[in-house]
């Protein structure tokens, strides 16, 4: 038997704090290597969109699954979700299809995780002051997930899409219970804020990295491609650079690639991943004063972990539908 698990069978069973504890499980196992996660394979769709397949398995969790995502840009002008993702977990010992559940829930709920698993080992504790670079879906659980690893004070959300950055700010701020502005200006979003997000689907830099304050540290999770990037050289030259995978982040973050290319930093720019840091094998901050980066381009054992984790409460709370598939 099959168990099927829609969106709305996620929003009963998945909670962000047990999301971001089974995401420090999952970034350990990368590190002890004890996960498998070939690079994702993907193309594009000429003028419409980009399709990936990511298959994972974690030892220690016992999960293995493949999730198949895709990502249309011009979605959001329709009203229409621009990253799309099912996922299908199967037995490891026996093969068998365990669960196919609804996976662009699931994808928002472990990107944000991730940002919030980065800001609790990166970020200073104190940090009260958040800039949001965009108001979508990942924008909300990157800001649900901060909440939980820091006492906020103060949320500031740019988006050129202005009605987008106000239902942001109404939503999330009933929904958190924080004080939730609308920046006016990319550059008030950086300004003060001890932790910038930036999850948008700009392809170009979007803020001068000279605005970015000592201690400042960033998440940078919306850029994919080889050839596009949230944040400036400056920014990055500046910063202590963590990032998911260094595989992923060297064949796919453009906000390093670009700088790396031009030969303004080297690939020794990034100075650990962040299951190294989590691990305590390697330092993520060494002082109040540095800026720190963490560049993610989404990692199939996040998936892995976050729909293990969906189904094994799902069983446990009788959640779902279960569907013989012969
Ligand atoms: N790192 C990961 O694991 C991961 C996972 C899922 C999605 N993503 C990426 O995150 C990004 C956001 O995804 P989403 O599902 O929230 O998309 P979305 O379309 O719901 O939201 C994106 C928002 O970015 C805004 N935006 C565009 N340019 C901007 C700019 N210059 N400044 C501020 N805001 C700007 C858009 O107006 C839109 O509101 C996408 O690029 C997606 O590919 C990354």
């Amino acid at each position: 038997m099959v168990l099927v698990l829609s969106r709305s069978d996620i929003e009963k069973v998945l909670t962000m704090k047990e999301t971001i504890l089974v995401l420090e499980q999952a970034f350990r196992e990368l590190t002890s290597g004890t996960a498998q996660m070939p690079p994702r394979a993907s193309l594009s769709i000429p003028g419409e969109g980009w399709l990936g397949a990511m298959p994972a398995y974690l030892g220690g969790l016992g999960s293995l699954s493949t999730k198949v995502v895709t990502m249309h840009e011009r979605n959001a002008s329709k009203g229409l979700p621009t990253v799309r993702a099912t996922i299908v977990l199967n037995d490891p010992a026996t093969g068998e299809a365990l669960a196919f559940m609804e996976g662009s829930l699931v994808t928002a709920y472990r990107t944000g995780a991730l940002g919030g698993l980065a800001a609790k080992h990166l970020s200073r504790k104190g940090s009260k002051v958040v800039g949001i670079f965009g108001a979508g879906i990942q924008a909300r659980t990157q800001l649900a997930a901060l909440a939980e690893v820091r006492k906020l004070e103060r949320v500031k959300v740019y988006d050129p899409v202005s009605e987008r950055a106000g239902a942001f700010a109404d939503e999330m701020g009933r929904k958190t219970g924080l004080a939730v502005e609308v920046s006016p200006s990319s550059s008030d979003a950086v300004l003060g804020s001890d932790i910038v997000v930036t999850a948008t689907t700009s392809k170009v830099p979007l803020f001068d990295g000279g605005l970015v304050a000592p201690g400042t540290h960033l998440n940078a999770f919306g850029s994919f491609r080889p050839d596009q990037r949230e944040v400036d050289r400056k920014t990055v030259e500046e910063s202590r650079v963590i990032v998911d995978s260094r595989e992923a982040a060297l064949a796919e973050a453009g906000d390093l690639i670009i700088p790396i290319k031009e030969g303004k930093i080297s690939a020794d720019h990034i100075i650990a991943e962040l299951g190294e840091v989590v691990s305590g094998t390697k330092i993520g901050r060494r002082s109040e004063a540095e800026i720190t980066l963490f560049k993610s381009v989404g990692l199939g054992i996040q998936d892995c972990a976050a729909a293990w984790l969906a189904y094994t409460k799902a069983k446990e709370n009788g959640v779902g539908t279960e569907l013989e598939l012969g």
